[in-house]
């Protein structure tokens, strides 16, 4: 039987994966490649729904590629590719966002964080159609997990339900698919303020682990994460987040349980503790550090990597698209 297949696809819109994309969406990512034909997308068309610079885009989109290869995905066995690269992708979103209903996408409350951060008006309407287009990203392949943050449980819903949609009006068509939510990664937080989500957007720099940071400043923020009141390493989310987050950190990184943890560290102290997650932080980030590198210093050898999962994708891509075109009524080009 054919493995089941997975997709997911990540922002260009940083500098540096942080530690929660990498536990949330890159580590697990790695792991799927072993057991699901996967598919994994960095979505540079999903980048420019908010003001975007070009030599930065450029920039990103090989700095994530890159740091997906450099974190184990292996070109043979997963698809890795770029978004803009699949003309299909924003073929089938059109298809979609006519298929979508205003009030429908005006209920995306992504959109509605997102946009207030601009002022409504600001906003374009490529935010407004994000969604609709990651669901085209989903649909075009078929696939049947999607690995994602609990953030994202809306934008499924909407993709099933599209899919849906055009199975119904247009015939059997889609794979819906199902999401992939890891729970004990859902909440990695920002370290100075332990009750926020460790975000991009919204946490400061001291508050981030990036993975492509030096050992230095990585060390020095994880020693000035913010604790809590008291000397004990104990996990009380309500009590205790800053602790508590540190040691979901260790635990997710080190793979030992908590209570395991908060028995190791009895009678021991914040500054032990913190130096030791320090360390597991310094041992999975530094050699993808180095590998991403070294992939970035032959941008020819990475561009060629990154045509080949082009290729694979596009082939896939392709097969979905010519059914939709034929169902909806598009006429064949002779
Ligand atoms: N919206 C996703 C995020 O911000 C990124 C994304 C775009 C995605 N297309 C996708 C995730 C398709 C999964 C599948 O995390």
């Amino acid at each position: 039987m054919a493995r089941p297949r997975v997709l997911s696809g990540i922002q260009p819109t940083a500098d540096s994966f942080h530690l929660g994309n990498y536990l949330g969406a890159v580590r697990q990512w790695v792991t799927m490649q072993e057991t699901h034909d996967a598919f994994y997308c960095v979505v540079d068309l999903h980048a420019i729904t908010v003001p975007t610079e070009a030599d930065a885009l450029r920039r990103r989109s090989r700095v994530a590629a890159a740091q997906l290869f450099a974190a184990g995905l292996d070109p043979e066995r997963s698809t890795v590719f770029v978004q803009s690269h699949v003309r299909e992708h924003t073929e089938l979103a059109w298809v979609l966002i006519c298929l979508t209903g205003m009030g429908e996408a005006g209920r995306m409350t992504q959109f509605k964080d997102k946009s207030a951060k601009f002022g409504e008006s600001a906003a374009s309407v490529g935010l407004f159609t994000y969604p609709i287009l990651q669901a085209a990203d989903i649909l075009l392949y078929q696939a049947n997990l999607v690995p994602v943050g609990a953030d994202q449980k809306q934008h499924l819903e909407l993709t099933r339900d599209l899919g849906q949609r055009f199975n119904h009006r247009f015939g059997d068509t889609f794979t819906l698919p199902d999401p992939y939510i890891l729970k004990e990664v859902e909440k990695i937080t920002d370290l100075q303020d332990p009750t926020a989500k460790m975000s991009k957007s919204s946490s400061s720099p001291a508050g981030i682990l990036d993975v492509l940071e030096q050992p230095g400043p990585l060390r020095k923020k994880v020693m000035r994460a913010v604790t809590d009141t008291g000397s004990e390493v104990l996990f009380d989310e309500e009590n205790k987040p800053g602790i508590s987050n540190l040691l979901r950190i260790q635990s997710a990184l080190t793979g030992t349980p908590i209570p395991e943890l908060v028995a190791r560290y009895e009678g021991q102290g914040y500054g032990t503790f913190k130096k030791d997650v320090a360390e597991a932080v310094l041992e999975t980030f530094a050699p993808i550090r180095e590998r991403t590198e070294k992939l970035l210093a032959d941008e020819k050898e990475l561009d060629r990597m990154l045509a080949i999962g082009a290729e694979r994708a596009s082939a896939v891509a392709r097969q979905t698209m010519e059914q939709v075109r034929e169902r909806v009524g598009f006429l064949p080009k002779l």
